[in-house]
């Protein structure tokens, strides 16, 4: 990282050196932070945890290290302004000089992403989403996966990391032995241009298993079906084939509806001859061991996982999730070079990826396996006004296309009542982005681990840190450049003067401030420390854009003003689209 993409990545870098310099040892780490805008743009913390353990005074171990600071040749104090504050605390505050600077250097997206790429720096990176399970309906429970996988996706290949997404279906399982059993004892025919396929398989699916429970012979016969299907009977394969091929279609509607782009639908079912190697390798390198006739894992070092084991391979032989995930895993590895894999799932799954990542790590270190970086994206559940997980009146899942539907709808509603002259057309298209856009953010804008309480008042609001807040502020930036008759792209940094007023001041720190974001947002893959900082840039720029008339007589201070608008427009527009939403130029 350069000074001039992330100033404070830089000074970290700086203090370290200028630390051993000073004579601190290694222990040293400086807790660059970003500081209340009161009294810098970011602080070093560290002085005084490293003083208090090795018994020194914190204010005279600061002045030491700020002197060995400033005479680092790297050091340019002309950007940077440093101060020691309270017993040890280091402020840095931008100078007016730098932040006018990095303005004209950052001029937008493509200057952004080429600097924001050395993050990641080509790393080959797998991401696993939204991978539903096949034959049933698209459901508010899928929208989590949707969002936040899409999200951190864009966000990841922003900044430079070289994706593949792998959308790892559930196309494989004991359900499909009641739901071909259905379909038999129904005589039902697929139709795939029948558009209610999924609903009338879940019918049947529920009525196949009611019947199981009820009969032992339904139960056996229903079993029968799936053997039949796992040894390979062509009937059973077919009707197998047919059931996920109008799954995957029906899928994709909704991918396309949201905005989802899918490199690969590699589910469960690509594994089950690939599930050998597995057994053999985790069982010939001790790993896995025979327990009641099932291969399990059991990790002796952890506390819980000691005792409850990772079963493998069941006991009738049979693959399952976790022999499947192994070798997906592998497959990632060897087939696609992955050097980190994300997984984006519900929290219940906690346990299994735990167990997943454990389990690889002994394995691919006992084969000499280059091991990469895991991680679980979790996400918790959506719940209803009444606090429990959001269903229907009849107690089903809602469907994710009657809440896209409704979405749309109310956003036009509200945007009829704002705007009555609106075209009809223009009503509907901005409806729709506006509407698709406030489930997406809604749901991004929640630290994804917490669950939330949905509500259509709350993510439709005009006010608010909500999505028709941000797209209504990034329209509200064109119409400016629309009446000064200029263009967002024009080249303002060339008769700009520098950073003035306050409130220009604040708000050039905001935009500087966002190679910081995407490194938090990074480190934890949590999408709405970027929703956070959209919003509060949207605020500040309100604060300049009411203290600050941009239209004025004075050229060069109108053409800085107009560059302090591009490029909060410019990183808005940058921030949703990152987010998977497409901003609008009027609302
Ligand atoms: N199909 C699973 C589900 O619906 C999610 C799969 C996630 N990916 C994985 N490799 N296990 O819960």
């Amino acid at each position: 990282m350069d000074i001039w993409f992330h100033p404070s990545k830089e000074i970290e870098s700086l203090l370290k050196k200028s630390a051993s310099e000073a004579g601190l040892d290694d222990g040293f780490d400086p807790q660059v932070r970003p500081a209340d805008p009161r009294f810098g743009d970011f602080q070093a913390n560290g002085v005084l945890a490293y003083a208090k353990s090795h018994r020194q005074n914190p204010r005279a171990l600061a002045e030491k290290l700020v002197s060995a600071l400033n005479n680092s040749p790297e050091f340019d104090k002309s950007h940077v302004g440093v101060s020691i504050a309270g017993p040890g605390f280091i402020n840095f505050s931008l100078s007016p000089k730098f932040l006018s600077a990095w303005l004209t250097r950052y001029k937008g997206e493509t200057e952004l992403k080429a600097a924001a790429s050395r993050f990641y720096n080509g790393k080959k990176v797998v991401i696993d989403y939204p991978s539903p399970n096949t034959a049933k309906q698209m459901h508010v429970g899928h929208l989590r996966p949707m969002v936040i996988g899409e999200a951190v996706k864009r966000l990841l290949r922003f900044c430079g990391a070289d994706i593949v997404t792998d959308n790892h279906i559930g196309d494989w399982g004991t359900n499909f032995g009641i739901l071909i059993y259905g379909i038999k004892t129904q005589k039902y025919t697929l139709d795939p241009s029948n558009e209610n396929s999924l609903e009338e398989l879940e019918q049947l699916y529920k009525r196949g298993s009611a019947m199981a429970k009820e009969s032992e012979e339904a139960a056996n016969a229903a079993r029968e079906e799936l053997v039949k299907l796992q040894k390979g009977d062509p009937e059973n394969v077919a009707l197998w084939k047919g059931i996920n091929s109008v799954s995957v279609a029906s899928f994709e509607k909704m991918y396309k509806l949201m905005g989802l782009t899918i490199d690969f639908t590699l589910g469960e079912s690509f594994y089950r001859d690939k599930v050998g190697r597995i057994y053999s390798e985790l069982a010939e390198t001790g790993i896995a061991e025979e327990d009641g006739g099932a291969l399990v894992v059991f990790l002796r070092d952890h506390d819980r996982f000691k005792t409850q084991p990772f079963i493998i391979r069941k006991s009738d032989g049979a693959s399952n999730y976790a022999s499947t995930d192994l070798a997906t895993l592998l497959y990632r590895v060897e087939h696609f070079g992955a050097e980190e894999v994300v997984y984006v799932t519900d929290g219940r799954q906690q346990d299994h990826f735990q167990q997943l990542f454990l389990t690889a790590k002994k394995w691919f270190g006992a084969k000499g396996y280059r091991l990469p970086e895991l991680r679980h994206v979790w996400f918790g559940t959506i719940l209803g006004e009444d606090g429990k997980a959001i269903k229907t009146k009849s107690g089903e899942p809602v469907r994710l296309k009657t809440l896209i539907d409704e979405s749309v709808s109310r956003a036009k509603s509200i945007l009829l009542e704002k705007n009555p002259d609106i075209d009809a057309r223009e009503a509907d298209a901005i409806a729709n982005t506006v509407g698709i856009a406030a489930l997406k953010y809604a749901d991004l804008v929640q630290n994804r681990t917490s669950d939330y309480v949905f509500s259509w008042d709350k993510l439709l609001a005009f006010e608010g840190n909500t999505a028709p807040y941000l797209l209504y502020a990034a329209a509200r930036l064109h119409s400016i450049f629309r009446k000064a008759g200029v263009s967002p792209s024009d080249p303002f940094e060339l008769d700009a003067s520098p950073i003035e007023t306050e409130q220009e001041t604040a708000l050039a720190r905001k935009l500087v401030a966002l190679p910081a974001v995407f490194e938090l947002t990074l480190s934890e893959l949590r999408p709405h420390y970027l929703c956070n900082y959209l919003y509060e840039l949207s605020g500040i720029f309100s604060t300049f854009y009411n203290a600050d008339k941009v239209i004025v007589d004075d050229r060069k201070t109108m053409a800085r003003r107009l560059m302090l608008c591009s490029r909060t427009l410019g990183i808005l527009e940058c921030g949703l689209r990152l987010l998977g939403i497409e901003p609008l130029e009027k609302m």
